[in-house]
């Protein structure tokens, strides 16, 4: 019996597909097809599937050409499987022509002709209309902003807003290339030509144009921290779901595919029950940056807190019983470095930031039969272990991370606004909200001299 194995997302299940599933079976008599994960998907940079596995499988499965479906979710995993099930031939669609040849010391590779005219991509690209999305702000993470959307498929950036002449002056000549329209008076005008907005102005900023945006009935996706108060966070989900408009907070830690690897290996109990949390991030400003300078809306605390408290509001939740707060200020007043102490009933958590002062920026979280460490930088999460008493015993994790991070917190926007993942538990309003708080609760007991 002549075995032959296939693989493919088969996403929007279409002719191509179905051709290459009838050949692919045609070259023996025994045909395995697997079926790539998201997660794996997403490691490849193909982060724009819209079927969910299981419709994918029974695509396949509705052909009538395969003898046995499995899923694919590792690099590496086609030199295990053709061993695995014995397989005579592996093959894929020419678009792959010489990708797969290492496998010719397993077994036999045959590439098919694609048919031509059609592909998945194509089908996305008809399925939903282009988001026009505009940029809040035309500061540095605007520029990293407009390099990693061209990783985003059905989005695109066609204008920006910034009344700031200076920095408007400033991303045009970093941004050139871009050729980026800017409106620099009028924000409905601005408004009233895009269908979303990433909102990357200063902090103090955000909440008005968050709010404007969602009441024109734009998506929005606003840099952290989205208010000041949780009144006015609560106040701006609500908003959004009475226009029926996406609200994402951008802390894009929460949307990387290893950090929800970690939450996953945290919360499968491996090392018990939770009871501390240490997230850290630092990251050293120029001296005479607004945020360092600016003792009111800068500071480290209102510039990294939603990074450092993401993972302790995701481990340990909302329901924190109290905060206390630790800062080393400079002569202006501005926070430096602030050490945030949370307690909750049976656990408790501490997040560190700096923005003069440098420390490990990991991640380790407690629990009472082992822990789990994400090495710095914890929020690009690469690698991380887990450890137990027996220090023998450690398990090593090194999940794959593309770009610096912006494009998962896009791709996830995207699903968003077109309806996939509307139930994505990875930063959830309620979370987002609870952060808000604890910016509330800071900004109501600092010291500003
Ligand atoms: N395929 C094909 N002819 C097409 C499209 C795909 O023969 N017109 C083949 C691919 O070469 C692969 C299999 O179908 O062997 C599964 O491909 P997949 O990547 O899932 O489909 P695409 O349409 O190529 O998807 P995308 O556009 O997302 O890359």
């Amino acid at each position: 019996m002549t075995k032959v194995i296939t693989y493919g997302t088969f996403d929007l299940f279409h002719e191509g597909h179905y051709k290459l599933l009838e050949r692919a079976k045609a070259l023996g008599d025994y045909l395995i097809v697997g079926v790539t994960t998201e997660h794996f998907d997403e490691t490849r940079g193909k982060f724009d599937v819209i079927d969910p596995i299981m419709k994918r499988i029974e695509n396949v499965k509705n052909t009538g050409f395969a003898d046995m479906i499995i899923v694919e979710d590792h690099e590496g995993q086609k030199i295990e499987d053709i061993q695995k099930y014995g397989v005579d031939i592996f093959t894929l669609g020419s678009d792959w022509v010489g990708a797969f040849d290492y496998l010719k010391t397993f077994c036999k590779v045959v590439y098919l002709e694609r048919t031509p005219n059609v592909s998945s991509t194509m089908l996305r690209g008809s399925t939903f209309k282009v988001t026009k999305l505009g940029i809040v702000g035309t500061g540095r993470i605007a520029e990293r902003f407009l390099m990693e959307s061209r990783y985003a498929s059905g989005l695109a950036v066609i204008g920006a807003y910034n009344p700031d002449q200076e920095s408007v002056s400033q991303f045009r000549k970093k941004c050139a290339e871009y050729e980026l329209p800017v409106e620099t008076e009028d924000y409905e005008l601005f408004l009233a030509g895009v269908d979303a907005v990433y909102i990357a102005s200063t902090h103090e900023t955000h909440y008005s144009y968050v709010k404007a945006a969602l009441s024109a009935g734009k998506h929005v996706l606003c840099e952290k921290p989205l208010a000041f108060t949780r009144k006015e966070s609560e106040e701006l989900y609500e908003l959004a779901s009475s226009k029926k408009a996406v609200l994402m907070e951008a802390i894009k830690a929460a949307y990387c595919p290893g950090f929800q690897q970690l939450l996953n290996v945290v919360q499968s109990g491996k090392i018990g029950e939770i009871k501390d949390v240490e997230a850290c991030f630092s990251r050293i400003a120029a001296a005479e940056s607004r945020e360092r300078t600016d003792a009111r809306y800068g500071g480290a605390f209102l510039e990294y807190g939603g990074n450092a408290l993401m993972p302790i509001i995701k481990i340990l939740g909302k329901n924190y019983e109290s905060v206390t707060f630790d800062s080393i200020n400079n002569e202006l007043g501005t926070d430096d470095y602030t050490k945030i102490q949370i307690r909750y009933k049976d656990a408790m958590a501490t997040a560190k930031v700096g923005m003069a002062i440098k420390s490990e920026g990991q991640l380790v979280v407690a629990g009472t039969k082992g822990y789990v460490i994400a090495q710095s930088p914890w929020w690009l999460t690469e690698k991380f272990d887990v450890r137990y008493e027996d220090e023998s015993i450690i398990e090593h994790y090194e999940p794959k991370f593309i770009g610096d991070g912006l494009r998962y917190e896009m791709s996830e926007f995207m699903a968003k606004i077109h309806g996939i993942g509307e139930k994505s538990y990875k930063l959830t309003a309620g979370e987002s909200i609870a952060i808000t708080g604890i910016v509330e609760e800071f900004v109501r007991t600092r010291r500003i001299i």
